[in-house]
């Protein structure tokens, strides 16, 4: 490789050049990571901020902890947690979905106390759900409080990006005033607290957790296409980890932040940029959302309001799609599909 000609200098500085290029689409670096406005934000290791939750040898540490793999086959899924319980923060990870035929197969990205406050848990999701080989997977969010299971805010979301390829970024802001969900760093759903809302905005401290299961039941078309471990072990790659809260005693929930740190997440705001991004999105890549299911809820949840975005997706006919399978081709979700799992 190494050379003294002036030709190949110049072409062993290409090949750096393209190694640096190479190496940043495959690694992301910290410059990838959104939301300049917060000091300190950094990714960690493995070892600095989570734990092993389940799936012994199926959890694997790679880049000295940098990133982690997650896989599913026969045996088992598996999953870890952070060691903290945090009172609002950012969170963040870079993740690559399993490619190929992945039906039934379920990731998932989330907070949750459902350890700690059994009936009254609350919780925010990122869920991915496989798909038959052509198909693309679907990412759902959901958001849980104070018990409200009963209450299911879920929305879903084909990507404009095969998330099988390359690592994508997915990150949840918590505020005590609002929520952002955001994939690479377009804002793609944003919950205000309202009064309304009253204990269903999540306000209790949470841990973050990653995992991979198999929810062959229920995850794609609705149980219909199950996991196959012929094409296992089923890979999640997680990278670029950002634990970015305010972190909590578990055994008195006293908040470590002080409270102008604990206001932090609260001064962020989307800009005009941020916004119109998010519209375009939802209006092109929400497929089902539960403020606009009447045949779920007649009278939607408090917090739906109806604005420009919502209007144009029900006038477009986007929320009544019926559900063609003509020659096994055409086909698309119906709200109504998307509640049973379709
Ligand atoms: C950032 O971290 C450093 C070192 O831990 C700390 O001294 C500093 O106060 C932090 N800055 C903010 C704004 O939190
Ligand atoms: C949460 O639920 C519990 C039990 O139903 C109730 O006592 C409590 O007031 C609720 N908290 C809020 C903030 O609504």
């Amino acid at each position: 490789m190494a050379s003294s000609s002036s030709s190949s200098t110049t072409s062993s500085c290409f090949f750096f050049f393209l190694v640096l290029l190479l190496g940043s689409a495959l690694f992301l670096p910290n410059v990838a990571i959104a939301l300049p406005e917060l000091p300190n934000l950094t990714t960690l290791s493995f070892e600095e901020g989570y734990t092993q939750l389940f799936g012994d040898s199926n959890l694997m540490l790679h880049r000295e902890g940098r990133s982690v793999h997650l896989s599913l086959d026969q045996r088992t899924g598996a999953g870890f947690a952070s060691q903290d319980l945090y009172l609002h923060g950012f969170f963040s990870a870079s993740i690559k979905l399993p490619s190929d035929y992945a039906a039934g197969v379920v990731v998932a990205f989330y907070m949750s106390n459902g350890d700690v406050f059994e009936k009254t848990h609350d919780e925010l999701d990122f869920e991915f759900l496989g798909n038959i080989r052509g198909r693309e997977w679907r990412i759902q969010t959901n958001v849980y409080g104070n018990g409200s299971t009963s209450v299911g805010r879920e929305e879903r979301y084909g990507l404009w990006f095969d998330p099988t390829e390359d690592y994508h970024q997915y990150s949840i802001l918590w505020s005590s005033e609002k929520i952002i969900f955001y994939i690479d760093n377009v804002p793609i759903r944003e919950m205000v607290r309202t009064q309304a809302m009253g204990g269903d905005f999540p306000s209790k401290p949470m841990s973050l957790y990653a995992t991979i299961w198999d929810g062959s039941t229920w995850a794609t078309s609705g149980g219909r296409y199950k996991v196959n471990y012929k094409y296992a072990p089923y890979v999640a790659e997680f990278a670029d980890l950002v634990l970015h809260g305010c972190t909590v005693d578990p055994s008195d929930h006293e908040t470590t932040c002080r409270r102008s740190d604990a206001e932090l997440y609260n001064t962020i705001t989307m800009s005009e940029d941020q916004r119109a991004a998010m519209e375009k999105f939802r209006k092109k890549h929400m497929t089902y959302s539960y403020c606009h299911d009447r045949a779920r809820y007649p009278t939607p949840p408090p917090e739906c309001t109806i604005g420009p975005e919502a209007e144009n997706y029900l006038a477009s006919g986007e929320a009544k799609f019926s559900y063609h399978r003509r020659r096994g081709r055409h086909y698309r979700r119906s709200p109504v599909d998307v509640i049973f799992g379709i």
